[in-house]
């Protein structure tokens, strides 16, 4: 069949790809930006040279020039071109820098980096269909704890224990609480810091996220906090827990069925598991109207679905959604899910439950 174009609607469509282009290229020169602490650096600064800028920063000038030219051009920072200054603007700075978090957006920019680092591994994967291991993946733990610091650890006091009445309550009198992949366990330490008659401990698999985890408690001096280098999928607890969390860990596992169970099977009469997810609606029409749609299926292709499909998982993918969320969630046993949302982190639901 012979389709007739319609030339507006091509038109339009090579606008939108050479704007695809060019902000794939701005998101990785944000992520420079971010790591190399320029845009830090520059928030503080008066309009100024490459030259000064360089210097503040300690970086090479010819590298910090062609940063700035990718960031001008972006329309991130701006020009004065007969002074040959830059500078970058209170407005935007409120977006892309450390001081700004947890507004941060710079920090999400880094997983374009972490995920194009496996496009060999996942095009292999759209052949083969057998996913790419956890291991490919470099400075993976790193940036999820820079992601999370925003979204669940800057909202803990306010936002996320409130979401459980009468939790803050039971956790300053003293309960047990577990993390379920808990990475760097970031999320644990504030709480155990926050509530020390409290007992709190994470279980990851990676030996990288929990080594690190440890260090960091001994560099802090918590004695209520631990560790454990431990597959979900095997976890034998049992009425161990009176809170388990689990923060963007349940659908890149690769048996979510038995993981459930297992937490639930580990919580004490009256426990609560509070479960962050994937704002998904589980229906692709709904998705379109995501705000950060395509970048999360994106991370769901390249991430979620591949390391779920390499451990011979479902790869349910980060978009799995609420109704199968609920559906699993009731299949393990738990009773009366809410599920809530935060404004802070458009990009996930709260799924609170009982025993
Ligand atoms: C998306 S990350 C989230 C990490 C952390 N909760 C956070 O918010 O920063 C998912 C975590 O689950 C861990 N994980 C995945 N499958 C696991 C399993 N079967 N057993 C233990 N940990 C697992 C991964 O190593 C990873 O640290």
């Amino acid at each position: 069949m012979k389709k007739t174009l319609d030339q507006k609607k091509s038109e339009d469509f090579a606008q939108k790809m050479l704007s695809v282009v060019n902000h794939a290229g701005l998101a990785l020169m944000t992520s420079l930006g971010h790591r190399s602490g320029l845009f830090d650096a520059m928030a503080d600064m008066p309009p100024a040279t490459s030259e000064e800028i360089a210097e503040r920063t300690g970086l090479n000038e010819r590298y910090v020039r062609e940063w700035l030219a990718a960031m001008v051009t972006g329309e991130i920072v701006e020009f004065d071109s007969a002074a040959r200054t830059y500078q970058l603007p209170a407005e935007h700075a409120a977006w892309v820098t450390r001081k700004a978090s947890p507004n941060n957006l710079a920090v999400s920019t880094q997983f374009v980096a972490v995920l194009g680092g496996v496009e060999e591994h996942v095009l292999a994967a759209f052949r083969h269909g057998r996913g790419v291991p956890y291991a490919a993946y470099n400075r993976f733990h790193e940036v999820m704890a820079e992601e999370s610091a925003q979204s669940v650890v800057a909202g803990l006091h306010d936002h996320i224990v409130p979401l459980i009445p009468g939790m803050e309550t039971r956790l300053a009198r003293g309960i047990d609480v577990l993390d379920v992949g808990c990475g760097s366990g970031r999320a644990m330490m504030h709480l155990a810091e926050a509530y020390p008659k409290s007992r709190f401990v994470g279980y990851d698999f990676s030996e990288e996220a929990t080594a690190g985890a440890k260090r960091e408690i001994e560099r802090r001096g918590l004695k209520n906090v631990c560790f454990s280098q431990r597959d979900l999928a095997t976890m034998s607890d049992v009425e161990a827990f009176d809170l388990i969390t689990a923060f963007d860990a349940i659908h890149d596992q690769a048996k979510p069925d038995t993981v459930l169970r297992n937490v639930r099977r580990a919580l004490r009469p009256g426990g609560i598991f509070l479960m962050q997810d994937i704002s998904g609606s589980g229906h692709l029409h709904a998705d379109c109207n995501h705000p950060v749609g395509p970048f999360l299926y994106t991370i769901s292709c390249m991430h979620c679905m591949s390391v779920s499909l390499a451990g011979g998982g479902p790869g349910l993918g980060a978009m799995w959604g609420k109704e199968l969320a609920l559906k699993m969630l009731g299949e393990a046993g738990f009773n009366n899910v809410r599920v809530e949302s935060l404004e802070h982190d458009p990009m996930n639901f709260w799924y609170v439950a009982d025993v």
